[in-house]
């Protein structure tokens, strides 16, 4: 068999795949031998894990060093992503993060779910997440080591009516722009809605046309502050025209995350309510920043580093003389450099590149990094949450991911929203809460 391909999967499928003749095997030698692989159980200290040596032929071992290289990652970072991405390794009994025990309160789907904050926002209310998508392999592995299921891929390719019935939907769009040439003359042929016409070709579209098939009560949709200026507010206006016309009524608020974790991180929240499903669409009101509490970011740094994360005196140069160059011609752009006492800027998808965003004071050494946990700390996300992927792709993850107590928050009052539901509203019809834009 060729060792070359680029499938590594398939050159260590039997591995997986003979799972009952290795159990076999493992009772009469404690070895599995195939040919290509010797897997040998080893003793190991701790309770619930096992230690396994694989010997493997020179010729799969440069391969795969090679794809690790290609990828940009160590190899046994990429080892443990090949075995974490066997749909049968995780299953939602060995999920990380905690179930919620109880009956369920709602049912909700998790759309552009990336490692799921949104997600264990609501499920820490009482949801019950009944689909998610996302289509980044990286991120299916850590959603799936934690949440014990992985999200459907490309929303675009799903059929909105293959989704289960939700109370709830959540997601977090990419943002692009709409063109709207030829709505007008398209809206006056007499269309429904005309979220079809001016959304087409837009993955906000794939997200209106699950709305109109399924109806929730409400949903959450989070985004960055720039929606609103994006292509000079004709992004924002068409989304909000969009969700209105079919039938929503709209709130939507500009949050800082720094009331429930320690960096500033600015994103717009639109909630909209069914007012045929929901008695008082307009009782929502949005969590206060104030009552949520002061973070600092000594709450979430490790004691122990490795040093690795310290920037070496290269690139620590190079963000100075960057940063002075800036500062001379009047510019703002610089690192960011914080102590314990500090709240920290906004965490981005970027920071795996030179983490000049967010660096910490580090003595008499060059400043260092935040890991890959203190940036799901940063993020609230808790302590058993597994990061299971190297750390560039961890770095990616938590940088697109949402504040997820601020989501915990934001889901509680849409639930209590929806707890009024009960009696049906007479002559409602879908419209937009000025007085809410007005707050942005
Ligand atoms: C801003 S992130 C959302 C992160 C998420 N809220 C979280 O807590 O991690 C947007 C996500 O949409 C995903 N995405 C983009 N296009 C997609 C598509 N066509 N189908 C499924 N997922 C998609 C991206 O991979 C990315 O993870």
């Amino acid at each position: 068999m060729g060792m070359q391909g680029k499938k590594v999967g398939s050159s260590i499928g039997p591995l997986f795949d003979q799972k009952n003749s290795y159990l076999e095997e493992e009772k009469n030698d404690f070895s599995y031998r195939n040919k290509m692989l010797t897997i040998i159980p080893m003793a190991s200290n701790k309770q619930n894990e096992h230690l396994l040596g694989v010997r493997i032929p020179e010729e799969i071992h440069l391969t795969l060093k090679k794809e690790a290289k290609e990828k940009g990652v160590p190899l046994q970072a990429y080892l443990g992503d090949i075995i974490a991405n066997r749909s049968s390794i995780i299953t939602p009994e060995q999920r990380a993060l905690p179930v919620f025990r109880g009956t369920p309160k709602f049912k909700f789907i998790d759309l552009f779910a990336g490692i799921g904050g949104m997600r264990y926002g609501f499920e820490q209310v009482g949801g019950q997440c009944v689909f998610s998508s996302e289509w980044d392999k990286y991120s299916q592995i850590t959603y799936r080591s934690n949440f014990g299921d992985t999200p459907h891929g490309d929303i675009t390719k799903i059929d909105e009516n293959s989704i289960p019935d939700h109370d709830i939907l959540v997601g977090g769009f990419p943002c692009q722009p709409f063109s709207i040439a030829g709505v007008s003359k398209k809206n006056s042929l007499g269309r429904d809605h005309g979220f079809k016409d001016k959304t087409q070709g837009t993955l906000f579209f794939d997200v209106c046309r699950i709305i109109d098939a399924k109806r929730p009560s409400a949903f959450l949709l989070e985004n960055v502050k720039n929606l609103c200026s994006h292509d000079k507010g004709n992004t924002f206006k068409v989304i909000v025209d969009t969700l209105t016309e079919m039938g929503y009524r709209l709130h939507c608020k500009i949050i800082d995350a720094r009331s429930w974790v320690p960096q500033h991180r600015e994103r717009i929240y639109i909630v909209g309510f069914d007012p045929k499903k929901v008695a008082n669409p307009d009782s929502f009101k949005f969590p206060e920043p104030s009552k949520a509490g002061i973070h600092k970011l000594g709450d979430i740094l490790e004691d122990r580093v490795d040093p690795k994360y310290t920037l070496s005196d290269k690139l620590w140069n190079y963000l100075q003389a960057y940063a002075q160059k800036h500062r001379e011609k009047g510019n703002g752009f610089g690192f960011g450099l914080f102590g314990p006492n500090d709240v920290a800027r906004t965490l981005s998808a970027r920071y795996y590149k030179d983490g000049s965003e967010i660096l910490i004071r580090n003595g008499r050494k060059n400043p260092r990094r935040l890991t890959p946990r203190e940036c799901a700390r940063l993020m609230g996300f808790p302590e058993e949450f597994r990061i299971a992927v190297s750390d560039t792709q961890a770095y990616k993850q938590f940088g697109n991911s949402v504040c997820v107590p601020l989501i915990k928050s934001l889901a509680l009052s849409i639930v209590e929203a929806l707890e009024q539901q009960k009696q049906k509203p007479k002559n409602r019809s879908g419209s937009y809460n000025e007085e809410r834009l007005l707050q942005l």
